[in-house]
């Protein structure tokens, strides 16, 4: 079978290229992604938990550091709390299962410290990136491995409106950071969750050098599309992609009260030089 002209249908919402090359289980996982905001209160399958934080192992991880931790949230009043302060979304509540993705570098400060050794490079910027593209990359193998068990996820970021609150609710020590959760659950059949559009590979692929001023015209064109989904999905989103994006940039208040996330990331240890 070769890679069905639907899935790049979906995944751009219009005609594309078609690709001659096999498709797979992994590639069917991988272009079905779609965001769940619903969930049964059907609790998972024994092991699921286990599955999944080998599937986030499995991830790279620079230098096999392992700068990253998860904590598992399944305590209802636990759950209800991380909801609210993540700007009360009620999916949190929901999911039988709420992973909170953790930038880590207590783990490296404490076997530095138990061992009488230095650790100064632990409090540069490299190091806090390093942590969180870490913790993102083992959350994004453990979200398709999710789905490819037929559940359902989404990711949440508005866990960094509030991190010092978030720490507190998880006991975490100094130099640990909260940098999205991810509920996991069985999708609710009566909520419908489409696959959603993505901008044209001719806005985001480039060829040996960077083109700006030619996504021009992908952009123009995405921004049909997106409204032609939101008008098909019912869904009052108003504008298109271009304003959407620009309302979302325009002012520091449009982040929700991440604009102090440097400083919330002092607070917890992170010295950032
Ligand atoms: C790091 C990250 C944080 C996100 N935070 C939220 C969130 O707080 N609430 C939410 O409903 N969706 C959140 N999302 C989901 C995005 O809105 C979603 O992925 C995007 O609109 C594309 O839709 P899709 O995942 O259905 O393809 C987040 C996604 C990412 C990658």
């Amino acid at each position: 079978m070769t890679a069905s002209s639907d899935f790049f249908r979906l995944r751009y919402g219009a005609n594309t290229t078609n690709v001659n090359i096999a498709e797979n289980d992994s590639l069917r996982t991988l272009f079905s992604h779609r965001s769940i905001r619903a969930y049964l209160s059907q609790p998972l399958p024994e092991g699921t938990l286990e599955t999944l934080v080998t599937a986030a192992q499995s991830a790279s991880t620079s230098s096999n550091l392992q700068t990253w931790s998860v904590v598992a949230v399944e305590d209802v009043n636990r759950k209800e709390k991380l909801s609210q302060l993540a700007g009360n979304q009620a999916h949190i509540r929901q999911a039988p299962l709420f992973l909170v993705w953790l930038a880590d570098l207590a783990r490296l400060t404490h076997i530095a410290e138990s061992n009488g050794l230095p650790h100064e490079a632990l409090d540069y910027l490299e190091m806090f990136l390093m942590a969180t593209i870490d913790a993102t990359l083992a959350a994004q193998n453990a979200a398709v491995a999710a789905e490819s068990l037929g559940l359902g996820t989404v990711y949440i970021g508005g866990i960094r409106n509030h991190p010092e609150k978030v720490a507190e609710v998880l006991n975490l020590p100094p130099h640990v950071v909260g940098v999205f959760g991810l509920c996991v659950g069985y999708a609710d059949p009566a909520v419908k969750a489409e696959i959603k559009p993505r901008l044209p590979q001719t806005a985001v692929l480039h060829r040996e050098t960077y083109q700006l001023a030619a996504q021009d015209e992908a952009i123009a064109n995405y921004n049909e599309v997106m409204k032609a989904f939101y008008t098909a999905q019912n869904m009052n989103v108003p504008g298109d992609w271009t304003e959407h994006s620009a309302k979302r940039i325009a002012f520091a208040e449009s982040l929700s009260g991440r604009d102090r996330l440097g400083e919330a990331l002092n607070n917890l240890g992170f010295k950032l030089r």
